[in-house]
Order: C-alpha cells, then sequence, then structure tokens
C-alpha cells in the first residue's frame, strides 16, 4: 500500500501525540517524532486492511504502544477484552495479546477468524498445566468445584467448572456452593485469593495446582522497602500474581485494569507498579502528569507482538497464525466461560 506524505504526516502527528509521554522502557528509544514517521506507514496500512477485512483488532496493555496507540480498537484487562471478542460481530477479530486470549475470543465468537501475529505468544502460566492435570486434580478432590484463571489453555477451560479473571476471583469463589475449591494454575494468585478469602471472613479451602508468572514471581518485598525508603508518599501497586509476601507489602492489588483505576483514583506523589512494563507505558501515556518509578520487567511472549507482524498477518494470514479449538473442546470451555459472566459481578 502507498500514501502521501500528507497522510503519513497527520497519522505521525497523530502518534506522536498518544506516545509522547511514554517512556518506560529505558533501553528504548523515545517517541519523537523521527520515530512516529517510521512506524505511520505501518500504522496506516493496518488500519486500513483492518477495515477493509473487517476486522476487529483487541490488544492487551501489556503490548507495546504502538500497538495499543497506533492500532488497537480495544486495550485492556483479559476480562475487558474477553467481554469485547464475545460482542464482536466481526468476521475477524485479531488478538495482540498471547494464545491462550485468543483462544479465549474464538471459544466466545466461534464465527469469527481469530487471528494472532505469533503463535509462539504463549504465558508460563497457561503452559504450566495440561487437561490430563486437572482430571486428575478433579479425581483426587471429588467433592470440590474446579477453577481456572483465565490464563489457561482452551483445554482447560474445558474441564474447569467456571473460569475467573484477576478481577472477579474473589466475588466468583466466594459465590460457589462448594466450600473446596481446586484453583489452577497459578500457585501465588490462589495463596492471594485464599488470604482475602479469610480477610474477607469466607470459609474456603483452596487447592492449588503449581504455575507461576514468570515475570510477576520476580518483584519482591525488597524492592518495595528499598523504593519506600527513597520516595516518600509512594503508592505501590501490585497484580495478584505476585508473591502474597509482596501483596502484603503493597498498598492495592488488582488487575491491569484495577490497577490504572487505583492510579487514577488516588493522587500520590510517586507510583511503583509491580507488573509488566506496558502497563506502565499505558499509565504514561493516559495520566502524562504522574510519576512512575522503578524498573522495567517484559514479558517475552507478550513483547512478540509487533506492527511487522500485525501487517503481514493482514495482507494474508498463515495457517499457524489462525487460531482453531476443537468444537468439542470449545463448546466445554465456553459452558465454563459463560458460567464466568453469570457470577461475576458488574463493572
Ligand atoms: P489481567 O487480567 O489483569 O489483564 O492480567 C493478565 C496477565 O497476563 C497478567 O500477567
Ligand atoms: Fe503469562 Fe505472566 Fe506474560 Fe501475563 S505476564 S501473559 S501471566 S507470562
Amino acid at each position: 500500500m502507498h500514501f502521501p506524505a500528507a497522510a503519513i504526516e497527520t497519522e505521525a502527528e497523530r502518534l506522536f501525540r498518544a506516545l509522547l509521554s511514554v517512556d518506560c522502557n529505558p533501553g528504548a528509544r523515545p517517541w519523537d517524532l523521527g520515530r512516529c514517521r517510521e512506524i505511520a506507514p505501518l500504522t496506516l496500512e493496518i488500519n486500513a486492511r483492518k477495515r477493509e477485512r473487517g476486522a476487529v483488532l483487541l490488544a492487551h496493555s501489556y503490548v507495546e504502544p504502538e500497538i495499543t496507540y497506533g492500532v488497537a480498537d480495544h486495550r485492556g484487562d483479559s476480562y475487558f477484552l474477553s467481554l469485547r471478542a464475545r460482542e464482536a460481530r466481526t468476521p475477524e477479530i485479531v488478538f495482540a495479546g498471547v494464545v491462550f486470549m485468543a483462544e479465549t475470543a474464538k471459544i466466545l465468537s466461534p464465527a469469527a477468524r481469530v487471528l494472532v501475529p505469533d503463535s509462539a505468544s504463549g504465558c508460563s502460566l497457561a503452559d504450566s498445566i495440561t487437561p490430563e492435570d486437572v482430571r486428575r486434580l478433579r479425581a483426587a478432590f471429588p467433592d470440590a468445584a474446579v477453577v481456572c484463571y483465565i490464563n489457561s489453555s482452551a483445554g482447560v477451560k474445558a474441564e474447569s467448572d467456571v473460569c475467573v479473571t484477576s478481577g472477579n476471583v474473589h466475588a466468583i469463589i466466594a459465590a460457589l456452593p462448594e466450600r473446596r475449591v481446586i484453583f489452577v494454575p497459578d500457585r501465588l494468585m490462589g495463596a492471594n485469593v485464599r488470604d482475602e478469602l479469610r480477610r474477607q471472613g469466607v470459609d474456603k479451602e483452596i487447592i492449588t495446582s503449581d504455575g507461576t508468572c514468570l515475570v510477576h514471581e520476580q518483584f519482591t518485598p525488597a524492592d518495595i522497602a528499598a523504593a519506600r525508603a527513597q520516595f516518600p508518599g509512594l503508592r505501590v501497586v501490585v497484580h495478584p500474581e505476585c508473591t502474597p509476601e509482596v501483596v502484603a507489602a503493597a498498598d492495592f492489588t488488582g488487575s491491569t485494569g484495577a490497577m490504572m483505576r487505583y492510579v487514577r483514583a488516588t493522587p500520590a506523589p510517586y507510583y511503583l507498579l509491580l507488573t509488566e512494563c506496558g502497563l506502565v507505558g499505558r499509565l504514561q501515556a493516559e495520566e502524562p502528569a504522574r510519576r512512575f518509578i522503578g524498573g522495567c520487567r517484559l514479558c517475552p511472549y507478550m513483547k512478540l507482538n509487533s506492527l511487522e507482524k500485525l501487517r503481514d498477518l493482514l495482507r494474508a494470514p498463515r495457517p499457524d497464525q489462525i487460531v482453531e479449538v476443537p468444537e468439542d473442546v470449545r463448546r466445554r470451555a465456553a459452558r465454563c466461560l459463560d458460567r464466568m459472566f453469570e457470577l461475576s459481578p458488574a463493572d
């Protein structure tokens, strides 16, 4: 596709206005007008091809900001994006995130062709457990409800009674009639849910499998103590995939969407966000007056997304970029997700 110089300049200026405050990754080039001019032909082509093909592009907040602000139709957390996928009426859904999120979109919108830029964009949590492992756990604890975190494969969802996200996990587990709950695949989030429900006076026994998120497991209470000593008035905002010790030392714990809402609603001189760096970029773009401290942790899977891969995908998707879920698995996984939507509190 060829675009006139004036169209490229207008697009570069749009990108520059959206991205100029983003400065979270110390190794990356700054978002100056020159860099925006370089990517403008890519974002113009991606947006034009989306319109041509009737595609909606969903982007998780962790992917690079040139995707979330340059070409995404919706950006947000896993729950928000699953709602957008469920209501999509377009022939195609392009998912810039990781494969379990795209599979979830396919389960919820089976008539749509769901496309992923890179089929190797896994997730250490989703990859930690198989459907067979879930069947074994169910056989070992037959009186327990099986609850899967949305960071799981379609096959694991198909073996589970209800799915949850980091935004609705407490309300959904509290609403289940079963006292005993098998929670897969995040051991750390399971421990955090156990602590939070105990604090709320909800009597549940939570059995977990052994997965962890390779990004969030790295944060330590010492990171928080050092930051608090250096930045008085600091607010520490963490994701529930962090360890219980990190959660205990934080001011707020929640999904990526809830973390953004907390920062917006809570004035403070500084914020430390213990999560993937993309979320800091989103807040820098949307709340440019706030100051974020701390280093940058990248999810290697989320970072497999790129504008070049999105452009090539929209020109002609390769077979490995088309997400398929066998129909019997899809139907059972859809039941597990539908139960989540039934039990999830209204936002
Ligand atoms: P959210 O549901 O909070 O967006 O989290 C998804 C995720 O992968 C966190 O690591
Ligand atoms: Fe999975 Fe962790 Fe990456 Fe989220 S940040 S997609 S949980 S590996």
